[in-house]
């Protein structure tokens, strides 16, 4: 059983109690977005390319629900409503409530609710769910990472040529020339194969379980990151920015792999012309 190494605060925390809330929240919200497949859902546009629909508030409301029923005093960062003021915690909740909408708006079955927690400006707990096929990662730190409450671990994979790869591109690709499509190429003529599956927290996951080797996006916000990156971890994978430097998940830049093609990727990326 997972002991508790995070301080006690006012709610008497315990890990467990941190992740079972997770875990009831996640899997709350994955229930609700079932039902507004089935039942329907209207589309917004944030821009052309960036959707929101009614579903997305919906599941970012149940887990808030969830999380403050518990936890009144913790703080919230969420996709939709972003940072409200909130009083001073060291706990921080970073939820993206629907990472894959445009595979959700799709009928594409390729997107989960994604629920990390920061203690003091750390990631400490990963919780992702896929309700399309019932999976659960977890993570928290130093319990290792599991999927449906069985261990995972990062792939033994140890070059690009016997890797499968995968990448994401942002909302702004058609007016920005940091769009990825360079690294794109280049990796497409390295890799065994290359995907992108428009959900980056599936990504981050499926490095972790060893069905991706390596996972690259640039211009991802700290709700697509945050739990997916406890996960990689946990599950011993590596987690830097471009240059090789420690994930921030503020920092934008994200590399997660198996660590043996790290440096490899890091290279490749390298070898890009860089834009700001
Ligand atoms: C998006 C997905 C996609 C990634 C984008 C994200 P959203 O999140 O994770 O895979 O390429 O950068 O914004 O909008 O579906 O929550
Ligand atoms: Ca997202
Ligand atoms: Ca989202």
């Amino acid at each position: 059983m997972l002991q508790s190494r995070v301080p006690i605060a006012e709610e008497s925390l315990s890990k467990d109690r941190l992740l079972e809330t997770a875990i009831a929240a996640s899997r709350a919200a994955g229930a609700l977005l079932l039902k507004y497949t089935a039942d329907g859902f209207h589309v917004e546009y944030k821009n052309p390319i960036n959707l929101v629909t009614d579903a997305d508030r919906a599941a970012e409301q149940c887990v808030i629900d969830h999380i403050r029923s518990r936890f009144p005093s913790h703080r919230l960062l969420a996709e939709e409503r972003g940072s409200v003021a909130q009083a001073p915690s060291p706990y921080l909740w970073i939820i993206d409530p629907l990472d894959g909408t445009t595979n959700f708006a799709h009928g594409y079955p390729a997107y989960c609710v994604s629920i990390g927690l920061e203690y003091n400006g750390r990631c400490i707990l990963g919780v992702i769910y896929d309700p399309s096929r019932d999976e659960l990662f977890t993570a928290i730190e130093q319990g290792g990472a599991q999927l449906n409450g069985r261990p995972i671990h990062v792939s033994e994979t140890t070059t690009l040529d016997s890797s499968l790869l995968v990448t994401g591109f942002a909302y702004d690709i058609r007016e920005t020339p940091r769009n990825n499509l360079d690294h794109f190429c280049k990796f497409a003529l390295k890799a065994q194969g290359l995907r992108r599956t428009g959900s980056a927290a599936l990504d981050l996951c499926y490095v972790a379980a060893g069905r991706f080797d390596g996972f690259w996006e640039v211009r991802l916000n700290p709700w697509d990151m945050a739990a997916g990156s406890v996960i990689v971890r946990e599950a011993a994978g590596r987690l830097t920015d471009f240059s090789g430097k420690d994930l921030s998940i503020y920092g934008q830049e994200l590399v997660a792999s198996n660590g043996h093609i790290h440096e490899a990727m890091l290279t490749v990326l390298s070898q890009e012309s860089r834009h700001s």
